[in-house]
């Protein structure tokens, strides 16, 4: 069984106009064979420009979201099939800011990642805990729920990845210690290796919330670390390639 191929996707969040694929070019231009993987997900606009842009390049698009349906009366939504048609590869399901600000449950988000499959869509599915549910020593549970209501069956056999996100470290400067972060993802990767068996040890366990130049280098080489989710740093070609180079 392979080792996880370490993956370093950037969420853009909603931030990045047509001048901001500069940057991605940028970061595509500098990238070395034998680094880790490296995606963008911009906002949906620019999925297909970032796509062209970046065609040829080892550096992958991804969407941040879609909705489960194909298609249908669902105004103002993207469908998985819409991002794989616009040039995405991957696409980030149930991060926070939508469990939290769009009420996601693990239900719905485990019906998104069977839409991103149907589309041949890798999906990256976000987890992570509270401040409040840390302090209250649930950060375990939390995320293992989270882990076991988030992944449907049919992820077997499947290319994915894992994203560790605690919220409390999202876009704030902090971050939990290397052994904090050691002890989620080795849960993470207990629960997918008893879910999935052998296979649940291919896929990647991300790390998000505050990764930057400063800090990737500890972070990305913590057991378990299969690669960052960066939101902030991403946005620059400078820092988000300073993230990179520590798995360079
Ligand atoms: P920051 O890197 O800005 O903390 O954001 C992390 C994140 O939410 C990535 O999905």
């Amino acid at each position: 069984m392979t080792n996880p191929t370490p993956l370093i996707a950037g969420n853009w969040k909603m931030n990045g106009l047509a001048a901001s694929l500069s940057e991605a070019r940028a970061v595509a231009a500098a990238l070395t064979p034998g680094g880790p993987r490296v995606a963008i997900c911009p906002p949906a606009t620019l999925i297909s420009r970032a796509a062209e842009a970046l065609a040829g390049t080892g550096l992958e698009v991804g969407g941040e979201d879609c909705r489960a349906e194909a298609s249908g009366a669902f105004t103002g939504d993207v469908s998985a099939e819409m991002l794989a048609d616009a040039g995405a590869r991957l696409v980030i399901l149930g991060h926070s800011e939508r469990r939290a600000g769009y009420g996601e449950s693990d239900a719905l988000v485990a019906s998104k990642v069977l839409a991103a499959l149907r589309a041949g869509l890798e999906p990256i599915i976000c987890v992570g805990e509270t401040l409040e549910e840390r302090r209250a020593g649930k950060a375990l549970e939390v995320v293992a729920a989270q882990v076991a209501g988030s992944l449907p069956s049919d992820l077997a056999g499947k290319a994915f990845a894992v994203a560790y996100e605690p919220v409390w470290a999202i876009g704030t400067g902090l971050t939990p210690s290397t052994d904090e972060i050691v002890e989620v993802h080795r849960a993470i990767r207990a629960g997918l290796v008893s879910r999935f068996g052998d296979h649940g040890r291919v896929p990647p366990i991300l790390y998000g919330g505050s990764v930057k130049p400063t800090n990737a280098d500890e972070i990305l080489h913590a057991d378990e670390v299969g690669g960052a989710l960066v939101g902030g740093a991403s946005l620059k070609a400078e820092d988000f390639l300073g993230i990179i180079r520590a798995l360079a």
